[in-house]
């Protein structure tokens, strides 16, 4: 375990830029070792969960590597080549590298086991296993359908048309994935739509998908399989879910006035922005730009009152990781916030509500827990008390709560105790780091 307490660090100021986008990263490498020939990537996310999708990619035939410059070199094995992983492949901690690789192996001939940490272990795996039976592969699985388990995917493989019982990209992902060397057209019916990175990435190496939208929103999308990948060359935005701690640490915190670069906005991920703003927060969008087949800006931040919200559940997909710092968000505001809708967070990294709700309750905020959100009163922009002396948050191996309840600390009396900080490292390595860039600029420039 690595504790930190959280302490008020005054204003965030100055220009910072966040690391790649974590969904963007995964897909990048996986879809470059499907291509015959060079992909080249920057701005990769160096995070755990990325190097986790790397090091499987490896251990199936692909050749990856960084040069000295920081960009990533991926030479793909082709769709259909994936060799037999010698080793089981070790997710670590991320439910996308486990669910989309599930995916891919599924049509290939080959068996994969499937391991990760006590948190991976936990989440449920038969929302993937259900579609990837139907295309003929085989599993043995912990009950409970979790990890460790044992993929044996099928050649020839069947298309399916399948209708998305959960709004989850990565379900989609896992069922384009597979049909990516499956013989005719494999379907996926998304009544909610989810982060659409995979349609845009399997269109931008040249696959044929077609996406069909009917008149109640509902997303037809269609793949033709044996698909041939031409490498690319891509540039990874930066990830909007990392920026959006810093967005909330700026508007909590008095005499902020911060530009966080290079922001992915894809529509399907920036949904918190808006509801920040609903609430009140200064959020400007700069030098809007399209960078890699992505919709990007540069966030001006600015320190604001916020004031509490019902959020609409429909834009949960649109900002699924980011309520745990929105939950801080409405800590601080003014008035009540009510969130609903939100049962896909209790099978995250951690069950975001419940933990959400003990981490807040010992900073000292006034929370209630329903079935499928939070209820939260806020202070009106007073601090949070922090943690009590000797007690700390339970972060339970999430990356999100650690970081959250960082901000939560910058925004308290007297500091928020945050069990581990090792989980951060999953997605944003570089976050304590930049948070100290980013409070250091202000108390440099002030006059001595
Ligand atoms: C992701 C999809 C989301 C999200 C996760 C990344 C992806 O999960 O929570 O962090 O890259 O497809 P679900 O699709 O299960 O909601």
């Amino acid at each position: 375990m690595r504790p930190r307490r959280f302490t008020a660090l005054g204003p965030l100021t100055g220009r910072i830029r966040v690391p790649g986008d974590k969904s963007i990263s995964h897909r990048s490498i996986m879809l470059g070792a499907l291509a015959v020939g060079e992909t080249t990537v920057t701005g990769l996310l160096e995070g755990e969960d990325v190097l986790s999708t790397a090091a499987a990619m490896r251990a199936m035939g692909a050749t990856i590597e960084r040069d000295a410059l920081g960009t990533w070199h991926v030479h793909g094995v082709g769709v259909g080549g994936l060799l037999q992983p010698q080793t089981a492949l070790d997710m670590g901690n991320s439910g996308t590298s486990t669910r989309l690789l599930m995916g891919l192996v599924a049509s290939h001939p080959i068996t994969a086991t499937f391991i990760g940490d006590a948190s991976l272990s936990k989440r449920p795996m038969g929302r993937v296993i259900e579609p990837l039976s139907q295309i003929g592969a085989s599993f043995t699985a912990t009950p409970g359908g979790r990890l460790p388990l044992t993929l044996t995917g099928v050649q020839p493989a069947i298309p399916i048309s399948y209708r998305l019982p959960v709004a989850s990209a990565q379900v989609k992902s896992a069922v384009l994935l597979a049909g990516l060397n499956t013989a005719g057209v494999t379907t996926v019916i998304e009544p909610v739509p989810t982060r659409d990175h995979s349609e845009r990435m399997l269109k931008g190496f040249g696959a044929e998908l077609h996406v069909e939208v009917e008149a109640d929103g509902t997303r037809v999308i269609r793949l033709t399989g044996e698909a041939e990948l031409k490498p690319q060359a891509i540039e990874v935005p930066g990830d909007p879910s990392s920026a959006a701690f810093f967005v909330v640490a700026a508007l909590l915190a008095p005499g902020s006035d911060l530009v966080i670069e290079n922001v992915g906005l894809n529509p399907t991920r920036a949904a918190l922005f808006d509801v920040l703003r609903l609430m009140g927060g200064a959020i400007e969008e700069l030098d809007r730009r399209d960078v890699g087949g992505e919709p990007v800006a540069d966030l001006r931040v600015r320190h604001s009152l916020l004031t509490g919200i019902e959020v609409d559940p429909a834009v949960v997909p649109s900002m699924v990781d980011e309520f745990p710092v929105l939950f801080v968000a409405a800590a601080l505001a003014q008035g009540r916030t009510v969130t609903r809708g939100l049962e896909e967070l209790r099978v995250k990294e951690s069950d975001r509500i419940a933990v959400m709700r003990a981490a807040l309750d010992l900073a000292g905020a006034r929370v209630t827990e329903t079935e499928d959100g939070l209820i939260i009163d806020g202070t009106g922009g007073e601090p949070l008390a922090g943690t009590p002396e000797g007690a700390s948050i339970a972060t339970h191996l999430d990356h999100r709560i650690a970081m959250s309840m960082a901000v939560a600390g910058l925004a308290s009396g007297g500091g928020v105790e945050v069990d581990d900080t090792r989980p951060i490292a999953t997605s944003f390595p570089v976050f304590e780091q930049l948070l100290a860039t980013a409070t250091a600029t202000a108390s440099a420039s002030e006059p001595a």
